[in-house]
């Protein structure tokens, strides 16, 4: 039972099941060059609006498949490892096994972030919604990453405006203008000059940020389950890779080969997903010549959405809602009753089987036999039924299939993770897509700037404050 390659197995069973049952859709002619200025029609929510070319990645709807720089996304889960599937990502190739051993470095350094750390303990992160820590905590690592910082640093003797500054006296009566705001601002004289805030700028999009977003989105994802649940952060396993250090940072307990190499196929298949809302958002940030921290802060913003990540915690709960399979026909009546969208299901691009959803279902099934837990089987066997009671009626008719959140939820609780941490780690595998996609646009950057087509008044005359109703 601990054996990974039963792991490997089903995945290639997962995929060859997959390869028979989209054998005969046809191909979308969707790839090839652009001409600027292209033409496309755009609906509500920029569908079929273009952005931009890329070479990263390609989610094709109708099939039901998804490439990562020209490889299939089932042959990656069954042979690769995320820090490969990352390295694919940000570079274009596989990793030769120096370039892997190289990268492999880089993370195992970056995944230390005690300075971080140490500022988000002093935030009420027990409080917190995971992902406003996360995005604070990226922001944090900001801080120490960038030259820029650095620079302007080095300019106030290295000071940080942190949690164990509380001995700096405020001002607890006010008295006057001058005297009641505390003021951190540092003076002029030692702002470093424009010329090396530049080349800072261009560093803090460099694939060294990347690395450090990589391997730090991770540790405090860990970190904050942690502190969430009352314990300390602890120290990277020197020992282990990407997955097995994000399990064993979270749950204090080095992981079986098994859970392991799960959690690996997991970060693969959220690792990029086209142009997605949260890749979107990071792209627009970095297109403002913005920094790339910047950019996964907006990207863990957009994905903590119930419409885009948030999505797996909402499944569990919903399942736990429905209580057993004998619930879901009640359930389901009500939620079509009230125009609820069920949660875990259908796509903005997909009007297929979602192939994540095809390797994540069996893993749920594989995961929660091997755990021999009563309530695991209940879920599960919830989910197996409400999939087909939604697919039935609206699969044919409406192109609406389990998405990547629907089993995702009961992989990860399987492996011991509460719900409140599905989506943040979501965004520890989202974070190789997110810079990936950031450096590939920035190569030929144009800042982003739709339009809005104005439908309101028009000739108004003013009132004044007075003659208002
Ligand atoms: N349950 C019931 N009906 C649905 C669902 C659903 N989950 N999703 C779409 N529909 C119906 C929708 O009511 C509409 O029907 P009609 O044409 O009769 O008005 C039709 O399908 C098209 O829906 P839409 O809302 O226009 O589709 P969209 O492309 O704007 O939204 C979506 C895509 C993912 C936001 C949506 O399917 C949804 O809200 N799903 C539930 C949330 C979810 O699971 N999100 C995770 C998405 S996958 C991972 C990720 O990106 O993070």
């Amino acid at each position: 039972m601990n054996n990974p390659q039963i792991i490997t197995d089903i995945v290639r069973q997962a995929a060859a099941k997959a390869r028979q049952e989209v054998m005969n859709e046809p191909e979308p002619a969707l790839t090839g060059k652009l001409e600027w200025p292209v033409s496309c029609t755009v609906g509500p929510g920029l569908e079929g609006a273009i952005a931009c070319e890329t070479k990263i990645g390609y989610v094709n709807g109708t099939r039901g498949s998804l490439i990562y720089r020209g490889y299939d996304l089932f042959d990656l889960c069954a042979e690769a490892t995320f820090e490969e599937v990352s390295f694919l990502l940000l570079h274009g190739n596989l990793p030769t096994r120096n370039e892997l051993d190289t990268l492999s470095r880089h993370l195992q350094d970056y995944r230390f972030i005690p300075r971080t750390l140490r500022l988000i303990m002093g935030f009420p992160v027990q409080d917190m919604i995971p992902m406003a820590a996360l995005r604070m905590g990226t922001n944090l690592m900001r801080q120490f990453q960038t030259e820029r910082d650095q620079m302007s640093m080095a300019g106030s003797g290295g000071r940080q405006i942190a949690s164990d500054e509380d001995s700096h006296s405020m001002e607890t009566v006010p008295r006057g203008d001058q005297k009641a705001v505390f003021e951190f601002q540092e003076r002029d004289a030692n702002r470093p000059d424009p010329a090396r805030i530049e080349r800072a700028q261009a560093e803090a999009h460099g694939i060294g940020s990347c690395y450090h977003l990589i391997a730090g989105v991770a540790s405090l994802t860990a970190a904050i389950a942690r502190l969430r649940g009352g314990r300390l952060p602890i120290e990277p396993h020197p020992e282990l890779g990407h997955a097995g250090n994000l399990l064993y940072m979270m749950t204090g307990k080095r992981p079986e080969p098994v859970e392991e190499r799960v959690m690996d196929i997991c970060l693969t298949l959220h690792a990029d997903h086209g142009m997605n809302a949260s890749t979107f958002a990071a792209m627009v940030v970095a297109s403002t010549l913005s920094d790339i921290y910047f950019s996964v802060g907006a990207g863990i913003a957009a994905l903590n959405g119930p419409l885009h990540g948030g999505a797996n915690e909402a499944v569990i709960h919903t399942l736990r809602e429905i209580g057993s399979p004998d619930g879901v026909a009640e359930w389901y009546r009500n939620a079509r009753a009230n125009k609820s969208k069920i949660m875990g299901f259908g796509h903005r691009v997909y009007k297929a089987y979602d192939p994540r959803a095809r390797v994540l279902g069996p893993l749920a099934e594989y995961l929660v036999e091997r755990s021999g837990r009563e309530d695991m089987r209940r879920l599960l066997a919830t989910a197996k039924e409400l999939e087909s009671r939604v697919v039935s009626e609206l699969g044919e008719k409406k192109g609406i299939f389990p998405n990547v959140d629907f089993y995702s939820g009961i992989v990860y609780s399987c492996l011991g993770i509460a719900p409140d941490m599905f989506t943040p780690i979501f965004a520890v595998s989202r974070v190789s897509g997110w810079t990936a996609r950031v450096l590939e646009y920035l190569k030929a950057n144009r800042i982003f700037r739709p339009r809005a087509i104005y439908v309101g008044a028009l000739d108004r005359p003013f009132q004044p404050l007075a003659e208002r109703g």
